[in-house]
């Protein structure tokens, strides 16, 4: 959707954020519906907040910028949440789905690469995810050219430069509590059951046709 907005004095053409169906996703074994649709409703605040944001940043007092306090400055520290809360979310639900593939091709060979074998790649995954109450991403370094695994605080605190995210886990309380209470690593037994290999596999593929 467009929508005209006024940045520093000038109208511009700018593209709403717009929330994504995940409806699909209902009926998934070991995720509740419940919890489904409260995860959605998070997931198309954060969505909304971004556009309320970049709406207010079009307009907002730079001369007012300060490191303690000011609605510009506020408005730019949270910024990178909205934005990060509504495409990791993204992430997170299109890498979920029932699938029986298990990774294949240069994607199992990456992750035997840089991991030594499937099962270490998952172990190191899982004691990620134990570590954070944020979120996990596996990711392509661009640097280095390797696959790794990094943590996340909130939604934007921790991700070094340089990264393509392949595969993200959710590991906010909100994504288990309702259906799990405290044991996340039950809920880590249910997403590694659904974790759509296609969708990741797709994202990996994307990056090695940039490195040819
Ligand atoms: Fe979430």
């Amino acid at each position: 959707m467009q929508r005209m907005l006024k940045n520093q004095g000038k109208e511009v053409i700018n593209m709403a954020h717009t929330v994504k169906n995940f409806d699909r996703l209902i009926g998934l074994d070991g995720f509740s519906e419940k919890l489904l649709k409260q995860h959605f409703s998070l997931y198309q605040g954060y969505c909304n907040k971004l556009n309320e944001i970049e709406e207010k940043l079009s307009t907002a007092d730079r001369t007012t910028a300060n490191y303690s306090f000011g609605e510009f400055s506020e408005l730019k520290r949270r910024e990178t949440v909205a934005f990060n809360g509504t495409y990791l979310h993204e992430l997170y639900f299109e890498n979920l789905g029932p699938t029986l593939l298990t990774p294949d091709g240069a994607l199992s060979e990456a992750l035997k690469r840089d991991f030594g074998t499937l099962q270490a790649w998952e172990k190191d995954m899982r004691a990620c995810a134990l570590s954070t109450p944020g979120w996990v991403l596996l990711t392509h370094n661009w640097v280095d050219s390797k696959l790794h695994h990094y943590i996340l605080y909130e939604h934007h605190i921790g991700l070094p430069v340089h990264q393509k995210p392949l595969l993200a886990i959710d590991c906010w309380e909100h994504a288990f509590m309702l259906d799990y209470g405290t044991a996340k690593a039950e809920y880590l037994n249910a997403f590694f059951k659904n974790l759509n290999w296609n969708v990741v596999e797709d994202r990996f593929a994307r990056v090695l046709k940039h490195l040819k």
